[in-house]
């Protein structure tokens, strides 16, 4: 495959689409064609999972079932928008992939970093990101920019500390598929730390 998959990951609120945006726009500038898409959704049934998943219809969703949904619209997605876009040479840049289910599924609601991240493996067929970009900020400050939450965005503190934990222990693990940025620091300072490591790790590419 030649394209390259470029993942932002980070807690609630911690300004991921501005930043894709941005990125998006610079890359395309340079005359790269670039896919943006997000999970959970980014194709038709991804949507409706989405739906069901984010909804506070189904509060108390069982954690398993949960779990699975994700990884059946990661799977959907990659087969019918990701893979073959990183297929046509292009740049995806995705909101959210597999970390979300390892940090929220797997570390927070405990159902265990290791088979949460096989899962998905399984359902995408290997598929893992070239660069994984987290935006990292304190759920205090993050959570503090809703006003109307939806089901998961709900979740005590407590849970979305975790999940800012298995971040940072994620891209310390393996810090050349990793880029972590402090979410509070100016917007255009991000736009050009993102665009300087993806620039250069284009052009190892
Ligand atoms: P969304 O509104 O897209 O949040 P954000 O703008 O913060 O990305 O909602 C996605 C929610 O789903 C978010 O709370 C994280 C959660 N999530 C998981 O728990 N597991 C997953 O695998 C994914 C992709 C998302």
């Amino acid at each position: 495959m030649s394209g390259y998959f470029i993942v932002f990951e980070g807690g609630e609120g911690a300004g991921k689409s501005t930043q894709e945006a941005l990125l998006t726009e610079a890359l395309e500038q340079r005359g790269l064609t670039v896919t943006r898409t997000r999970e959970p959704g980014g194709t038709p049934a991804g949507e409706e999972i989405r739906r069901v998943v984010l909804s506070p219809e189904f509060e108390g969703l069982d954690p398993r079932a949960e779990a699975l949904l994700f990884a059946a619209a990661r799977g959907e997605h990659v087969a019918r928008v990701i893979r073959p876009a990183l297929e046509r040479g292009e740049v995806v840049i995705c909101d959210r992939y597999l970390d979300s289910s390892v940090a929220y599924q797997g570390f927070a609601r405990g159902l265990g970093p290791r088979r949460i991240r096989d899962l998905s493996l399984w359902a995408t067929n290997e598929l893992l990101p070239d660069l994984t970009i987290v935006l990292d900020i304190d759920p205090a400050d993050g959570l503090g920019r809703f006003t109307e939450r939806d089901r998961l965005e709900a979740e005590p503190l407590e849970y979305h500390r975790q999940v800012r934990a298995a971040y940072l222990a994620l891209a310390e693990e393996d810090p050349e598929r990793y880029l972590v940025l402090d979410a509070r620091d100016d917007i255009q300072a991000i736009a050009a730390a993102i665009l300087a490591r993806v620039s250069g790790d284009l052009e190892q590419s």
